[in-house]
């Protein structure tokens, strides 16, 4: 049936009509001569998605996961199809893959868990951080109260991006920072 899976609702009749964030472009970035399109995640990307992650190798997927997972069709199934996602990619506009994925986590209490991965060679380019932009702005819009999520402890790149997202470390376990990110500014 024609309809966008994200949203059961918004099919109408046989013409499908689109979440309001599948799809949906967020902004765009210029690195080099690559443009690089960050926009809403659609039921359609789940084969890219599945590709996105194969590539990843383990000290990534570990970093992201907390553990090393190598059959990603249950957690992209999930991505794609639960409304109590809200989940954003980053796609370079030559190829047309994905190379970086970020996710809000919605819980009852009007909380979300955020999660983020860029591709390895795609690092360091401002990718995270503009999808991460994306994302506070995504909250904001949401009426999601307040974001945070779980860090290793020697993850620099992650803590820096939390730092410039306004967060910060709440509670450090052994290994484990949790942080915590407003998301209103001020
Ligand atoms: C964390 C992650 C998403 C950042 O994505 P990114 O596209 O590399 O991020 P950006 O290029 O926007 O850089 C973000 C910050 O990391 C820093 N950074 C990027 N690459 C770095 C490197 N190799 N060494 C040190 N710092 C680095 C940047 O300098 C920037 O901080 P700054 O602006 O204060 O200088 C990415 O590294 C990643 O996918 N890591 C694996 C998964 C993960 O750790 N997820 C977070 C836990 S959910």
């Amino acid at each position: 049936m024609d309809k966008c899976l994200r949203c059961h609702n918004y099919s109408v009749g046989r013409v499908m009509k689109r979440c309001p964030l599948c799809g949906r472009i967020l902004t765009r970035l210029r690195k080099d001569s690559n443009e690089i399109v960050i926009r809403g995640l659609c039921p359609e990307d789940r084969d890219k998605l599945i590709r996105f992650y194969e590539q990843l190798s383990d000290e990534t997927i570990y970093t992201r996961f907390f553990s090393i997972i190598r059959y990603f069709d249950p957690y992209v199934d999930k991505l794609v199809s639960s409304s109590g996602i809200l989940a954003i990619v980053a796609e370079e506009a030559s190829s047309g893959e994905i190379v970086g994925v970020a996710e809000l986590v919605l819980d009852k209490e009007g909380r979300a868990e955020g999660g983020i991965i860029v591709l390895e060679r795609m690092q360091g380019k401002g990718i995270g951080t503009a999808m991460a932009l994306s994302m506070k702005e995504l909250a904001k819009e949401y009426g999601i109260r307040k974001v945070y999520g779980y860090i290793l402890a020697d993850n620099i790149k992650a803590l820096r991006l939390v730092k410039k997202l306004g967060g910060r470390p709440k509670s450090y376990y052994s290994s484990m920072i949790y942080v915590e990110i407003p998301v209103e500014d001020g």
